[in-house]
């Protein structure tokens, strides 16, 4: 085993160590973000009063963890944890309030069914995904981040990577119409939300009437023209799913011309600040949250460039991040988090330098789909 392989190993075993640990002391509760080392968190039966900046849109994380641990342990007791979690957020599958019903119910319901073959999962995720279909305004061409059916405009980044449940439908099915939203929306979020440098807005709002673009703005980034990290993240992460399903080489360059802008200004550890453009640069926060999702992204988007160099290139990044990650990012017994400094949100100031646990699970699903640098005939694909 050579050193990178030795730091990804002992960087899984630590993860899962830490995965059992929490499992028993947090009983029937979701973890969201580490608050003084200690897991913040949502109980699901106060779901229906969430607000758009709590922690409800995360509770299916904590759930793909569980999935990835019995994946990798075969351990019953993972298997069963995430049963038994998944139970308690289905009612959601029928609530289209928000757009996050891909964050709820895909590392939980699709994972759970690509492990288990249950049909349980099949049948919920297909609910879901119906919830979240019925977000797609026809008049804008993309799925609305909440509010009104009818009268609201807002839409977000981070709904790339919602499409993955859509996506993971319309694979299982067949229904075209999964694919069409998802295809949809995909292609109005890369006319839209790309600038010349393939930096990322982080919201836009249309008019409902014209279909025009109103304001270009931001909710967690520095500003209005900055480019919020963790946003850069679920573009790279999303286009490299809509360019996997679509196969549409538009999709593919606008995720290059992503990945090209993290790289080219994400810091030589290639972990980045929470934004890429605050001004405070190097005396601000990082958000390893981002990287975790880049790492993952770029994971996929190296299976299905259709280029050598440049796959090579996309399969070498989430390499070196996991590597930095792993040797400098994870908490030590203080912390019930695993990955520490994500900032959840620095503008509105909650959770700033913490362990989140979305960039747990996405540093874990890395670290499992990278095969944490086994080659050849050990590896294995996620
Ligand atoms: N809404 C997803 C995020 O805060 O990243």
């Amino acid at each position: 085993m050579n050193t990178a392989e030795k730091v990804y190993k002992q960087a899984l075993d630590y993860a899962l160590s830490k995965i059992e640990k929490n499992m028993e002391e947090l009983n029937d509760s979701f973890p969201f973000v580490t608050v003084n080392g200690k897991w913040e968190l949502c109980k699901e039966e106060d779901w229906d009063l969430e607000i758009f900046s709590d922690g409800y849109w995360c509770n299916g994380f904590w759930i793909g963890m569980l999935w990835l641990a019995y994946k990798v342990t075969k351990n019953n007791k993972f298997k069963r944890k995430a049963y038994e979690l998944c139970k308690l957020i289905e009612p959601r599958k029928n609530s289209n309030k928000i757009h996050d019903l891909g964050f709820l119910f895909y590392p939980s319901f699709c994972v759970g069914y690509d492990i288990t073959k249950d049909g349980y999962f099949k049948r919920v995720a297909l609910t879901a995904a119906d919830s979240l279909l019925s977000r797609f305004n026809d008049e804008i061409g993309a799925i609305t981040v909440s509010g009104d059916l009818q009268e609201s405009g807002l839409t977000a980044i981070d709904t790339m990577m919602n499409l993955p449940l859509l996506w993971w439908v319309y694979e299982k099915t067949g229904n075209q119409k999964y694919y069409d939203v998802a295809y949809k929306h995909a292609a109005t979020t890369m006319q839209h939300f790309i600038r010349e440098d393939g930096s990322t807005y982080h919201v836009i709002e249309f008019d409902l009437d014209t279909g025009q673009v109103k304001r270009k703005y931001t909710l967690q980034g520095y500003n209005d023209e900055s480019c919020w990290s963790r946003g850069q993240g679920w573009g790279i992460y999303g286009f490299a799913l809509a360019y996997k399903y679509a196969k549409e080489k538009e999709f593919l360059i606008t995720v290059g011309r992503l990945a090209n802008y993290y790289i080219a200004n994400c810091l030589p550890n290639y972990v980045t600040y929470w934004d890429f453009n605050d001004p405070e640069i190097p005396n601000t926060i990082k958000d390893s949250s981002a990287a975790a999702i880049t790492a993952s992204g770029l994971v996929d988007l190296s299976n299905v460039e259709p280029d050598k160099t440049r796959a090579e290139k996309y399969e070498e990044m989430p390499y070196k991040i996991l590597e930095t990650l792993s040797k400098n990012y994870l908490a030590d017994n203080s912390s019930q988090g695993i990955l520490l400094h994500g900032c959840f949100d620095k503008t509105n100031n909650i959770a700033t330098d913490s362990s989140l646990i979305f960039g747990n699970y996405y540093y874990m699903e890395a670290l499992v789909k990278s095969n944490f640098g086994f080659k050849g005939k050990d590896r294995w694909r996620y």
